[in-house]
């Protein structure tokens, strides 16, 4: 048996949902085009579609966003939790909390689809909730109930900001959040799978896939990109900050991918939206910054920008605090995982591989006394 380290190119399942295209480069989810959806669907038709395996009729979505809407509150008792934590990160609160929601569901081991169906609904309304009380509460600023008339990207950056932003602006946020719905067996996705194949409950599962998501070679690159445009400052310093990164042999963050080898398809359209939030905003700067780290690193080691890079710099200029980068990104893709967890749990196997055994072998065991 011989290993393949971080199983790349392994294929551990069949899956209907979601199709990366490496020779058109192209994602494609249940059929349609990522960047298409994006441009002009909602979020809420999104997690509908990939939840549903079809795009809804216009009374089903109107229905189906009501009820995401309706059930954006977090549970009563939850706030106080929250507020007894010790100061954390946005990551590490979400992660937390999500957990914590479990203990309020009567029925939350019910693995039936129906019921993990409706859970996935409830969990994809509330953790924007979480996330922006968590925030709020740790900078000692009032919470901000949600508002069930605003759609759910609106409501995201109400809750954070405690006043509406300009349409533009929420609605490139929205495209971010479609664009970061889903994206086949990353790693997160695959702990949700996993924890699902165990017949453990979808809290579970997702929680696992935050706490994978959190890493910076995952989606914790957000925050850090946007950390290393900070390092940098301006534009004539983009090129020597990486050459010098580079030559300590650190990573930069927001680039390379294990699938994309010549680009991220979904970074060509974060990157025109992050033009496009940086020229509204007056903060074209950091956007420039980027397209001067990305001309560098192309020529000099052909790696391309990733959905982080480009996602960091829009955030910033929408005034998003740095934390709460990657609980923007799990709350988009919660969509895709809980897609994927209804989709282990239609065809369910436990998964379990297996490790190539390189250690010792044999060994005679040894007293305590006798040893050295
Ligand atoms: N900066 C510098 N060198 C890099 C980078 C980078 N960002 N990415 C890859 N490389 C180099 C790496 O050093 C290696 O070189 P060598 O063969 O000389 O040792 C080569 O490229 C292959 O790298 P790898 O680590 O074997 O590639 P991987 O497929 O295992 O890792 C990755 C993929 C995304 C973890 C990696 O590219 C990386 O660490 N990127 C930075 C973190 C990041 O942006 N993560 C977000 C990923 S995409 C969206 C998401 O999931 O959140």
């Amino acid at each position: 048996m011989k290993s393949k380290l971080g199983l790349e190119d392994v294929v551990i399942t069949s899956s209907s949902i979601c199709h990366l295209n490496e020779k058109s480069n192209t994602v494609e989810v249940r059929g349609y085009d990522l960047l298409d959806l994006a441009e002009h669907s909602s979020f809420e038709e999104t997690c509908y579609l990939l939840w549903h395996a079809r795009l809804p009729s216009s009374n089903e979505l109107i229905e189906f966003s009501q009820t995401m809407s309706n059930q954006r509150q977090m549970p009563v008792g939850m706030l106080e939790l929250m507020s007894r934590l010790p100061k954390t990160s946005g990551m590490d609160s979400l992660r937390t909390m999500v957990s914590a929601l479990a203990a309020y569901d009567p029925e939350p081991d019910n693995t039936s689809i129906e019921a993990v169906q409706r859970r996935a609904i409830k969990i994809t309304a509330s953790m924007p909730t979480i996330a922006a009380a968590a925030y709020r509460s740790s900078q000692g600023q009032e919470v901000i109930p949600p508002d069930p008339n605003l759609t759910h990207a609106q409501n995201f950056l109400y809750m954070l900001f405690g006043k509406r932003i300009s349409s533009s602006l929420s609605r490139a946020f929205e495209k971010s959040l479609i664009l970061y719905s889903e994206h086949e067996l990353n790693a997160s996705t695959f702990s949700a799978r996993v924890t699902a194949s165990t017949l453990s409950d979808i809290y579970s599962s997702i929680t696992s896939a935050i706490g994978t998501l959190k890493g910076p070679l995952h989606g914790g690159a957000n925050e850090e990109a946007m950390n290393l445009l900070l390092a940098i400052q301006s534009i004539d310093n983009a090129e020597p900050h990486i050459r010098m990164l580079l030559e300590q042999k650190k990573r930069i963050m927001g680039f390379g991918h294990r699938i994309y080898k010549f680009g991220d398809p979904r970074a060509k359209l974060m990157k025109k939206i992050s033009k496009q939030v940086g020229e509204e905003t007056g903060q074209v700067k950091w956007h420039q910054i980027c397209e001067k780290v990305e001309e560098f690193l192309a020529s000099e080691k052909k790696l391309y920008p990733n959905l982080d890079f480009y996602s960091a710099p829009a955030y910033y200029c929408i005034g998003i605090p740095i934390d709460l980068y990657t609980p923007i990104f799990a709350s988009s893709r919660v969509s895709g995982w809980s897609a994927h967890i209804i989709e282990q749990l239609q065809h369910n196997r436990i998964i379990r591989p297996r490790a190539e055994y390189v250690g010792l072998s044999g060994l005679k065991y040894v007293a305590l006394s006798e040893r050295q």
